[in-house]
């Protein structure tokens, strides 16, 4: 197990990048391109435009089209690790075992027992990790939350997420290789997990099909430990694109869009007690510092530091991983023309 606090001879920690995707350019890179305490000392993709646009975006001086042969030559303190689940494994597994402190996107793996796995490889090596779940570190969110606990503890969560996405012959996530919700709408349910508290007592759930031959629609009912009771709205087939939170406790509530208003209102007042937007709360118009990829990201160096988890563990992932599985295990699985297919309920501890 390790316990020795990170950091070179400058107290910088040393991080190594393997993935310049997507995500990884907007949003992780330029987060911890903004602290003087990190150092990004290689970048490894299989890409090579990519590698070099990326590079020499963040100024990284050394790249590799090989992972392995990067964390042999640079020995870094930690690892970013960003590239599509189903090709997330070996690459995760491989940099645990190396025994590097890791981060990586969500969902942390394909399946709940593979993350159960990472989680296990982390703890054998003493390993500080991470997961992408940054609604965790929205700054509106946070905001809400603090101003709402204040008045005791949540006794209900309603996290929504809705996208309007077209049906296709061709899965749109990676063409089948991971699910809707698995892949996705996992935001929601970690932000009701996380933000409800304790673990999952009981789960109902309402998984369906709409206009599609795979499921587009996921509700569910959770109950948590702390006494609060989670509701979850995922739907692909809405609208328009929202991702909003409810938190309720005693005579105070709050009602945050991720993208826009937030306002918490007690006590039957005629105004509320604070109302601001997403990028009033986190003094920038900056996506990956109003979304909260920024804050994720410190929180991790920090960890790295200290050598004090954050919340958001590959461990901790596995418990979102697991609720997951229950909303599956537990639907009641209606067929497109409404007739009832299946209806099971199963012990739900988490
Ligand atoms: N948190 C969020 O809101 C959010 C949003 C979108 C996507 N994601 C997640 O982010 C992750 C990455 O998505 P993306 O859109 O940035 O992906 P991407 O396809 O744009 O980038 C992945 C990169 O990884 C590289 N890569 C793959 N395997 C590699 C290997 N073995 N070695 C080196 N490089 C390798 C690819 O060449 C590619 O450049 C996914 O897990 C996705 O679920 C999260």
């Amino acid at each position: 197990m390790k316990t020795k606090r990170k950091g070179g001879s400058r107290g910088k920690i040393r991080v190594a990048l393997i993935g310049a995707g997507s995500m990884a350019n907007n949003v992780h890179y330029p987060s911890l391109a903004e602290f003087d305490d990190v150092e990004l000392v290689g970048l490894c993709d299989l890409v090579p435009e990519k590698l070099e646009n990326t590079a020499q975006r963040f100024g990284i001086r050394r790249t590799f089209n090989d992972f392995r042969a990067m964390l042999e030559a640079t020995k870094p303190d930690a690892v970013y690790a960003l590239m599509p689940p189903h090709h997330l494994f070996d690459v995760a597994m491989a940099v645990l075992q190396a025994g590097h402190d890791l981060f990586v996107e969500k969902p942390p793996a394909l399946t709940s027992f593979q993350t159960e796995c990472l989680a296990k490889a982390a703890a054998d090596a003493g390993a500080v990790t991470g997961v992408g779940f940054q609604r965790r570190y929205h700054p509106l969110f946070v905001q809400c939350w603090n101003e709402t606990r204040k008045h005791g503890p949540l006794h209900q969560v309603v996290a929504t997420f809705y996208k309007n996405q077209e049906p296709a012959r061709v899965h749109q996530y990676y063409r089948g290789a991971i699910d809707i919700l698995t892949s996705d709408a996992i935001h929601a349910v970690d932000a009701m997990r996380y933000f409800a508290g304790g673990d999952v007592v009981s789960v109902a759930s309402d998984v369906r099909k709409i206009d599609s031959w795979y499921n587009t629609c996921f509700n569910a009912l959770v109950t948590f430990s702390t006494g609060a009771t989670g509701v979850l709205l995922t739907n692909w087939r809405t609208g328009s694109r929202r991702l909003t939170l409810e938190l309720h406790a005693p005579g105070a509530s709050a009602f945050a869009n991720a993208d826009g208003l937030g306002e918490v209102w007690a006590d039957n007042a005629k105004e509320p007690t604070l109302r601001l937007t997403h990028t009033e709360a986190a003094g920038s118009e900056s996506g990956h510092v109003h979304q909260g990829f920024r804050a994720q990201a410190r929180a991790f160096i920090d960890a790295v530091k200290t050598r004090r988890q954050p919340h958001n563990t590959i461990a901790d992932a596995y418990k979102t991983m697991r609720l997951v599985d229950l909303i599956y295990q537990n639907a009641i699985n209606v067929s497109q023309n409404g007739a009832h297919l299946k209806r099971t309920r199963q012990a739900a501890h988490v």
